[in-house]
């Protein structure tokens, strides 16, 4: 691996606990304005001191985040569907590598659809993209879906994840699941997970702290923080949990007793 590939995975997955706290703010790019992510620029600026990195497109990252920031970008460079349309694994690659590189993406993140009509078509988008990360040094996080009718088990998560990282990914991400320690353990490169839905907040810190527990290296975090009624206090006890190995009680408690007027926190309390 060179220089550039270990310098750019160590920003991602930490440089001490090889963990991460990623912010999902991509959504919209097949969902439009979603519920709680209508502005992103408001969203985001309170939220990105506590990050360890953001998930998100080119035109939010242009539009919604300072350039002087110094959070590393895991930038969505896969879509082409959305919500409303055909079928959402009908993907292609939606931006240049060179774009990518002037961004200063330190990530690229493409969706896999296993099991969906476009299966294929997005197991491509992802072999291309591990390719032109391995010619730049830049590392590729795979996203995994599994088809309509497929339930999201280890069984079909431990197939896309393990897919995933045979065709090249860096890290991969996926859903929480029964016997996650199984999905791990067939897959052989860091696994984040998804928040998925917006669960009561006790629940999504449990949802974490399983997965952490199982093996996980960290979670790609979205409608669970910036649709809780407290954001900041949200990712901050989820940090708890990835970075400083908090139990749930723990970090509920430190969610319950944040201000909820802590928005505007420095990076220095974190
Ligand atoms: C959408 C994504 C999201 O980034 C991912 O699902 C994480 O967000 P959430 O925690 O809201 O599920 O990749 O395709």
């Amino acid at each position: 691996m060179n220089w550039g590939m270990k310098n750019r995975l160590s920003q991602i997955m930490g440089q001490d606990d090889g963990r991460c706290v990623m912010l999902a703010v991509d959504h919209g790019y097949f969902l439009g304005p979603t519920e709680g992510l209508e502005a992103p620029r408001e969203v985001i600026g309170p939220l990105l001191p506590f990050a360890d990195s953001i998930m998100l497109t080119r035109g939010i990252l242009r539009t919604c985040v300072r350039p002087e920031s110094c959070v590393p970008v895991v930038l969505r460079i896969s879509g082409g569907s959305s919500i409303v349309g055909e079928d959402l694994s009908k993907e292609a690659i939606i931006a240049s590598i060179e774009d990518a590189i002037r961004l200063n993406a330190s990530c690229l993140a493409v969706s896999v659809f296993i099991g969906s009509k476009y299966e294929h078509q997005t197991l491509m988008n992802l072999a291309r993209l591990v390719d032109e990360g391995e010619k730049y040094g830049i590392p590729i996080l795979a996203v995994t879906a599994v088809g309509r009718d497929m339930s999201r088990d280890s069984r079909y998560l431990g197939l896309a994840c393990r897919i995933a990282a045979e065709f090249g990914a860096h890290i991969v991400k996926t859903y929480y699941c029964d016997d996650f320690d199984t999905v791990v353990r067939s897959c052989p490169v860091p696994l984040v997970i998804a928040g998925g839905k917006k669960l009561d907040e006790k629940d999504a810190l449990k949802l974490a702290h399983d997965a952490i527990s199982s093996g996980a290296s960290g979670v790609d975090m979205g409608r669970n923080i910036w649709q809780s009624k407290s954001p900041v206090s949200m990712i901050k006890a989820v940090r708890s949990i990835v970075h400083e190995g908090l139990d749930v009680a723990e970090s509920y408690t430190t969610f319950v007793h944040e201000p909820s007027g802590s928005n505007m926190t420095s990076k220095l309390q974190k």
